[in-house]
């Protein structure tokens, strides 16, 4: 079964067609990034006008890598939240047009869900990403830092979240404070490895209370702090410094967090994904500290762990299987039903019929 997958619920524009099996046959993105780059932050009501100036030609190339073109596509997914509401109905738009000129099943997929599925994209046939169910997955992105367990592909238990920011959020906002360009993660990642931590240490956040939930806004207020009593580093080497002792910090936080997880629910696997999952000190601690704990670690390649299409198109071939299609009357919503803490069985409860808001 070859599932059309459209994303299109922040800044980037995206269309993929993938099979059940995990296998990717086409994943095209358009970013936004430079359209909201003057602004430092995502613009809703330009990326809705950029998303219906993409759309048509993003599908459009992604039909083009495949075989058969539209005649191989057997349905059709498409994120149906959260997200920018506006830059949703673009994408959930595009889709229903679709689903019904074509008379192939429509399927409106979680975000989030796409997200902890992304690790069983495959883009070589021969390729295994060696996991299995049940694991532990560290979302954080620019909108989402969240520790789930993840039984099935429809089963799927919140464990803990932020309590404010998002990581990459707190990323986005530090390096705007130091001057910095945006997105700030990449920017104050390439900074860190350069950098002395100990020479500009922040307290590492969350870290007295041993639970499950993150906390980022106090990391990012304690660097306007030093900014407001010392100023902002004017050479590169101390930018270095404060990017480094931020990076410790933050890092620490989302590494360790993530292995009371494991301990906590008995699960020795855990996946990073998320934009933030293609920090290197993520990576490095997190690699070095699951050897310590004969935890397997799981991260998928950059392009599976930033918002892309193909992980819809996975998650709706997914949904599709066990609950099949939606009607065409599928609406966007913005808030996320994964938010609820607590189980959801394979009763439809995940993703509710009448969305919230
Ligand atoms: O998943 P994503 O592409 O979009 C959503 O937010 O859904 O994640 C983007 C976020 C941004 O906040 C960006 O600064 C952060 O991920 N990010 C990073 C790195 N690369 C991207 N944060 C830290 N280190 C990185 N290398
Ligand atoms: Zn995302």
């Amino acid at each position: 079964m070859k599932v059309l997958g459209i994303e299109s619920s922040c800044d980037e524009t995206g269309a993929a067609v993938v099979d059940e099996t995990g296998m990717v046959f086409a994943d095209v993105v358009a970013s936004q990034i430079a359209l909201h780059a003057p602004y430092g932050g995502v613009v809703p009501e330009l990326a809705a006008r950029a998303h219906m100036k993409n759309v048509t030609h993003v599908v459009r190339a992604a039909l083009e890598k495949l075989e058969g073109g539209l005649a191989a596509v057997d349905a059709i997914a498409v994120t149906q939240g959260p997200g920018l509401v506006g830059a949703l109905l673009v994408g959930t738009s595009a889709a229903k047009a679709m689903a019904w000129s074509l008379d192939k099943p429509l399927v409106g997929v979680n975000h989030l869900e796409g997200h902890l599925l992304a690790p069983f994209l495959r883009r070589r046939e021969d390729e295994d990403p060696g996991l299995f169910f049940p694991y532990v997955a560290l979302l954080a992105s620019g909108g989402h830092t969240a520790l789930y367990r993840v039984d099935s592909p429809t089963e799927i238990e919140l464990l803990g979240q932020t309590r404010d920011d998002a990581a990459g959020e707190a990323y986005d906002k530090a390096a705007k404070l130091l001057g910095l360009g945006y997105p700030g993660g990449p920017i104050l990642d390439r900074l860190a490895a350069r950098g002395d931590a100990s020479a500009s240490p922040f307290a590492v956040p969350m870290q007295k209370k041993r639970g499950l939930e993150f906390s980022f806004a106090g990391l990012k207020t304690a660097v306007a702090r030093q900014i407001e009593r010392e100023g902002a580093p004017s050479d590169e080497a101390g930018l270095a410094d404060v990017a480094a002792g931020f990076q410790a910090a933050a890092v620490r936080s989302l590494v360790e967090t993530s292995i009371r997880a494991c301990r906590e629910v008995g699960v020795p696997r855990l996946v990073l994904t998320g934009g933030v999952a293609a920090n290197s000190g993520l990576r490095a601690l997190a690699t070095a500290r699951c050897d310590e704990e004969e935890i397997a670690l799981v991260i998928p390649p950059f392009s599976s762990c930033t918002d892309n299409a193909a992980m819809i198109a996975y998650a709706g071939a997914q949904r599709l299987l066990l609950r099949g299609p939606d009607t065409l009357g599928l609406a966007p919503y913005s808030r996320d039903p994964l938010r609820r803490r607590g189980r959801f069985g394979a009763d439809g409860a995940l993703i509710p019929r009448r969305p919230p808001g």
